[in-house]
C-alpha cells in the first residue's frame, strides 16, 4: 500500500484547506451576497479534491476516456480579480463553457444580477449546482448537462472557457463556433487563445490557477 509523503500530507491536509478558507473569506468580504452560495459549496465539496472526484468518478463509471474533460478549477479569488477587466453591463449574458461545479456562474449572477448559464458534460456537477440553486430558491443561474459545442452561442455576450486541456483541433472548433456570437461579445479563455479573423485579442492577463500560474486571454468578437 502506498503511503503519502509528509509534504503531500502538509499540502492536502493543511495548506489547501487554509487556501480554501482564505479565498472563501475574501469573496464573502467583498460580496456578502455570495455567503450562502459559499456555505452551500463548502457543504457539497468539503475537502480539497472533492470536486475533482465528482469528475473522475463519473468519467470512470461512464467509461469516458477524453483528456479534454480533465478537471481543474479557476480559483474563486482569481476570477474575482479578473472581473474589473470585463466591464460587465446589466445587459450581459454569461456562459461558462465547461462549468465544473458552476460556482463562477453563481458569482456572475450574484455580483452583477445578470443571467448566467453553466454547461458541463459531467452530470454530477450539474445536479449539484442545480441542488444549490434550488436550496437558495434562486431562479438563476441555469445549468445544463451536455456538450457545449451543441449549444447556440448567440445569446451570450460574455463567454468563459478553461481551455487548458483542449488540443489544437478543439481550439479551432471553438474559434469557429465563436463566429456565431454577436460583435462585441467578450471571450475569456484560460491557457489558450481561439484565433480567427472574427476575433481580436484585447489583453493577456497573468493569473493563478489550481494547477499553477497561467494566463487568461480576453478577446472580442469583431
Ligand atoms: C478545467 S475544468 C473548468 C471548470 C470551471 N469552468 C472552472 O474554471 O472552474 C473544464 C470543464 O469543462 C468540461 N468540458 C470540457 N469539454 C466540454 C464540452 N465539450 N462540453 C461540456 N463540458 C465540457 C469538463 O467536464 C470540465 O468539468
Amino acid at each position: 500500500m502506498s503511503r503519502w509523503n509528509p509534504l503531500d500530507q502538509l499540502k492536502y491536509q493543511v495548506i489547501s484547506p487554509l487556501q480554501e478558507a482564505w479565498q472563501a473569506a475574501k469573496i464573502t468580504n467583498r460580496y456578502p451576497q455570495l455567503a450562502p452560495v459559499v456555505k452551500a459549496y463548502q457543504a457539497l465539496y468539503p475537502y480539497a479534491g472533492a470536486s475533482t472526484s465528482v469528475s473522475v468518478n463519473e468519467r470512470e463509471a461512464r467509461g469516458i476516456e477524453d483528456d479534454t474533460l480533465t478537471y481543474g478549477e479557476t480559483r474563486w479569488a482569481t476570477f474575482m480579480e479578473l472581473l474589473p477587466q470585463l466591464a460587465v453591463s446589466p445587459d450581459d449574458r454569461f456562459i461558462d463553457l465547461g462549468c465544473g461545479t458552476g460556482f463562477l456562474c453563481f458569482m456572475m449572477h450574484a455580483i452583477y444580477g445578470i443571467p448566467a448559464t453553466g454547461v458541463d458534460l459531467i452530470q454530477g456537477f450539474i445536479e449539484n449546482a442545480e441542488q444549490v440553486r434550488q436550496q437558495l430558491n434562486w431562479s438563476q443561474p441555469r445549468f445544463q448537462q451536455g456538450d457545449f459545442f451543441e449549444l447556440s452561442f448567440l445569446p451570450f455576450s460574455l463567454i468563459y472557457a478553461t481551455c487548458t486541456c483542449f488540443p489544437d483541433d478543439v481550439m479551432a472548433q471553438l474559434a469557429d463556433k465563436l463566429a456565431e456570437t454577436e460583435p462585441g461579445t467578450r471571450i475569456l479563455t484560460v491557457t489558450d487563445l481561439p484565433e480567427g479573423d472574427h476575433l481580436r485579442l484585447i489583453r493577456r492577463i497573468p493569473a493563478k490557477f489550481s494547477w499553477g500560474p497561467d494566463h487568461v486571454y480576453l478577446s472580442e468578437r469583431i
